[in-house]
């Protein structure tokens, strides 16, 4: 896969299967049609998301909660210029070698489509998800909920992006296969 070539306007982009990666690009003023603000109990701040992904992760975090877990939104739905923003600092400190592998250039990234997710656990920041006691719970369970682990280890061919043990992308029903068959959503669709 050649990342950022041939690249496809994406037609779709209130699916909740929607396809948005190196190679699938949403239009600069697109905006998901039903944001909602996440629950504050559930978040680390004001996050929105689509109207499905707030029902969703509300439940998943109450029920981790309920064992004993705090998992949180930490970055939910981001705009064009946003992701624009966060992209290019990312370039001018570390180089564009390393922003491609772990920042989404504006249009490419899924936080646009209020669908994707980056959790934090009790440790309180996301980018030590994985140190975190609800890293495994995360693991086993959000698919259960909707949601599949966006970015795995051992599939940046595919994806594009390095691990991200801390994003989620909500898919609903499709979770399931996803889950069981261990693939990335290029696979399954
Ligand atoms: N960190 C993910 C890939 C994004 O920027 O959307
Ligand atoms: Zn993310």
């Amino acid at each position: 896969m050649n990342f950022y070539e041939n690249i496809l306007l994406v037609e779709n982009p209130d699916d909740i299967l929607v396809l948005v990666n190196k190679n699938h690009q949403l239009y600069q003023k697109f905006i998901p049609n039903d944001l909602v603000v996440i629950d504050s109990k559930y978040s680390t701040g004001k996050k929105l998301v689509k109207k499905e992904v707030k029902e969703a992760f509300e439940k998943l975090s109450q029920d981790a909660k309920n064992l004993g877990f705090t998992i949180k939104v930490e970055s939910a739905y981001r705009d064009f210029d946003y992701q624009k923003k966060l992209y290019e600092n990312y370039k001018k400190k570390y180089g564009i070698e390393y922003a491609d592998n772990c920042s989404a250039r504006p249009g490419h990234s899924e936080h646009q489509t209020g669908l994707a997710i980056d959790v934090c656990g009790s440790n309180g920041d996301y980018n030590l998800f994985e140190k975190s006691k609800e890293f495994l719970w995360m693991s086993q369970n959000a698919h259960k909920y909707g949601f599949i682990l966006r970015y795995p280890k051992g599939k940046e061919n595919i994806t594009g992006f390095k691990y991200e043990p801390w994003h989620y992308r909500y898919v609903g029903d499709a979770a399931l296969e996803i889950y069981e068959n261990n693939l990335t959503l290029e696979e399954y669709l």
